[in-house]
């Protein structure tokens, strides 16, 4: 490996395998001299002794290279690489200019991942801006109403005013469910500690959800397994796990059918499925529903007062459980959520 090493008294190649990212040294002939083991293992039909484009054919590439080699100014470019899935690169490349004569130095920089937190972060702007946007629109057409046709008109303004109000507490929720969210999220990877005892928080989600159940004619069921330990989390948090999966098997469940909450003992995790009667969610659909704002029949979600942030902060209280969320849907079965969750360690 250092049979180049008269290079420079710095020996480029041991310099190039401390590297822990793609790095190829090229010679003023743009001809690869050196590189080290990420490259060879990105770009794997480098050579030495060949031109970098008998490797590397991306005419932006070789054009960067080609005009650091002549001015001396560092340049950089990104392209793709690979299929299945394709990476984005961005190549950064110097002129190393020594006695023996110019060299370019090319790194890789791998930056898929952070395109794709910049794609998921501006469509979640664009996301929380229409979810906004659509009830202030409303708002200011109920308030002109009011200053307008409806100034003499108490039946109209007493509409307006309800109109008003209903989509003020539509805002309230979404914002509630963005704060929930982000703290979710804050504290995804500090483990919780808690012991919690599955019945009361079952119990305690029937009991706030029992009166919108009645309200569509549905019972909820709830079925904790005899000595069932308890799981180990944080309490508030399954509670929110629980109290979103109930709500929402009542919200798109069959008016007039029972809803059942089943918590019981699966190999050596804790298995809570809960169960509701009703149309099946079409199976495209499944993986995505964890996302935020993705709901299978946008206007039905959002007439039933749905944001869409409820499976996603599901998701992301189960991920900081270390436990695991499933789901099964046929219009025969209807739909199950079951959640799987770690015991809480004894003593
Ligand atoms: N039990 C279910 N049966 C049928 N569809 C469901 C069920 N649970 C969720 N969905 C579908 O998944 C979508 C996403 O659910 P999620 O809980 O994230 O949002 P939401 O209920 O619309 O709004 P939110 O929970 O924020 O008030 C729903 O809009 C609905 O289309
Ligand atoms: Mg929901």
């Amino acid at each position: 490996m250092s049979s180049e090493s008269d290079l420079s008294p710095l020996d480029p190649a041991a310099f190039l395998a401390a590297l822990p990212i793609p790095a190829i040294l090229l010679d003023s002939q743009r001809v690869v001299r050196l590189h080290n083991g990420p490259a060879e293992a990105t770009f794997l039909k480098i050579r030495k002794g060949y031109d970098l484009s008998a490797t590397l054919r991306r005419p932006r590439l070789l054009e960067i290279v080609d005009s650091t080699l002549k001015t001396g100014e560092a340049a950089s470019c990104r392209f793709e690489w690979g299929s299945d899935p394709a990476k984005t690169f961005e190549a950064d490349a110097t002129r190393i200019s020594t006695a023996e004569g110019d060299f370019a130095l090319i790194i890789f920089l791998d930056i898929t991942q952070t395109l794709k937190v910049e794609a998921v972060r501006s469509a979640f702007v664009a996301n929380v801006s229409h979810e906004l946007r659509s009830p202030l629109t409303t708002m200011m057409g109920a308030a002109e109403a009011l200053e307008g046709p409806a100034k003499d008109d108490p039946v109209g303004q007493e509409r307006m005013l309800a109109l008003m109000s209903q989509e003020a507490r539509r805002m309230k929720n979404l914002i509630d469910d963005l704060l929930s969210l982000s703290r979710v999220e804050s504290q995804e990877y500090i483990p919780p500690h808690q012991s919690v005892s599955l019945k009361s928080v079952l119990e305690g989600a029937r009991e706030r959800l029992a009166e919108r159940a009645a309200k569509r004619g549905m019972e909820i069921k709830v079925e904790v397994e005899t000595g069932l330990p308890p799981v180990s989390g944080v309490d508030d948090e399954l509670f929110q796990v629980f109290d979103n999966l109930i709500g929402n098997a009542i919200k798109y469940g069959s008016a007039g059918s029972t809803v059942t909450v089943e918590a019981r003992q699966s190999g050596s995790l804790a298995l809570i499925s809960v169960h509701n009667e009703g149309p099946a969610i079409p199976a495209i659909h499944l993986p995505r529903l964890t996302e935020r704002f993705y709901r299978v029949d946008k206007s039905r979600s959002r007439e039933l007062g749905g944001t869409g942030l409820g499976l996603a902060i599901v998701k992301h209280i189960i991920n900081r459980h270390r436990g695991r969320l499933d789901v099964q849907s046929s219009d025969a079965d209807g739909t199950t959520f079951s959640v799987f969750l770690n015991f809480a360690q004894k003593g």
